[in-house]
């Protein structure tokens, strides 16, 4: 069974196919990041623009790498949301495109659930590092990314119930708004975990956000407790604008905030996934999204969960073909929610 993933929900375009589920044939990715770091952020018609430009020599490479051709192939899986409206467009045109004209079946794929699956590989002769022992359920997966921040408990790869998630800004975002007012480059994930090592996570106090469901995330506030804290560094008023706070602190005080900033968000999330262990009974934990990409996060969770802990390369931590493929795979298996090119249609607001 090969299946065929395509991903284009922001400013990456990937392509990977996947067999039997488990291994991992090709994976490219193209990404407008580089573009988008001149805006200081994500600009939608950029990316989609770009989208349009690399899909086409995605898939070629991602089929010569595999090795395939469209005979080989049993179905299509495509985000369909959650995602940008221009960028998902252009992937799932191209999959109905490609069901149409190879008569394959395409599975409309969840882009947060797809996160996930990318922890169900197990095998591949790429350069990556996955984990030797299949995922065991029950599961707690901690989802963070630029967009979501989650606590699912999975029953099997496809049964899971959403304990917490998002109130308002995803820790993914809090990074990259935080990176702004210390003037480092996007994505801010990368540019603060490298400043904070130079930092002292202890320097300053900032705020952790109680909520009524404690699964529940709210980073919007730790954002702002960043933005007053370092006016007050300043020695400005809140009325200083956040665009030009950088250019006075001096490089220890940045790695300073960068250090507290950094700690604040991640021990919330274990806070979190601490407090669900306890709750629910779990054979693995799964740490997964882009901000599953930061060391230190994945350094407190080995610490604290210890071989429990299931985690795949970090460079299937962010935006990827493989994780879209995986998900697919594991619905086609069931049988379940595969449709033809004339259904498929764009969420972008979908919801987990
Ligand atoms: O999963 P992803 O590629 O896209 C979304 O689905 O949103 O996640 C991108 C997010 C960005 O906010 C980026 O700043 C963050 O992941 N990120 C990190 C790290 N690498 C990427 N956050 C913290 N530490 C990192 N090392
Ligand atoms: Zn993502």
């Amino acid at each position: 069974m090969l299946i065929l993933g395509i991903e284009t929900s922001c400013d990456e375009t990937a392509v990977a196919i996947v067999k039997d589920g488990c291994e991992l044939l090709s994976n490219v990715v193209a990404s407008s990041m580089d573009l988008q770091a001149q805006y200081g952020g994500i600009v939608p018609e950029v990316a989609a623009r770009a989208q349009i430009e690399y899909i086409i020599p995605v898939l070629a490479e991602s089929m010569k790498q595999a090795g395939c051709t469209w005979t080989n192939i049993d179905a299509v899986a495509v985000t369909y949301g959650p995602g940008l409206g221009g960028s998902l467009l252009v992937g799932v045109m191209t999959a109905k495109t490609l069901g149409q004209i190879y008569d394959k079946p395409l599975i409309p794929v969840d882009h947060v659930q797809a996160h996930m699956a990318v922890n169900f590989l197990t095998k591949t002769s790429l350069n990556y590092h996955l984990p030797k022992a299949p995922l065991e359920f029950p599961a707690l997966c901690l989802i963070v990314s630029g967009g979501h921040s989650q606590i699912v408990y999975y029953l099997s790869p496809t049964k899971y119930e959403v304990l917490g998630k998002t109130r308002d800004d995803a820790v993914g975002e809090a990074f990259d708004k935080v990176a702004k007012i210390l003037g480092l480059p996007y994505p801010g994930g990368p540019s603060i975990s490298k400043l904070a090592k130079q930092g002292d996570q202890k320097t300053y106090q900032l705020p952790k956000s109680r909520l009524e469901n404690p699964y529940d995330f709210s980073f919007s506030g730790l954002k702002t407790a960043v933005l007053r804290l370092s006016q007050q560094v300043i020695g400005k008023d809140y009325t200083f604008p956040s665009l030009k706070i950088a250019q006075h602190l001096s490089d220890q005080q940045k790695a300073d905030i960068a250090a507290s900033f950094e700690y604040t968000a991640i021990e919330t999330l274990l806070e979190k996934l601490i407090k669900a262990e306890q709750e629910f009974a779990s054979k693995n934990i799964v740490i997964t999204g882009g901000v599953s990409a930061n060391q230190y996060l994945r350094t407190r969770a080995k610490e604290l969960f210890g071989a429990k802990v299931h985690s795949t390369d970090p460079k299937l931590s962010t935006d990827n073909g493989a994780m879209i493929a995986s998900q697919g795979s594991q619905i086609y298996m069931k049988n379940k929610k595969l449709v033809d090119y004339k259904s498929l249609q764009i969420e972008p607001s979908l919801q987990m």
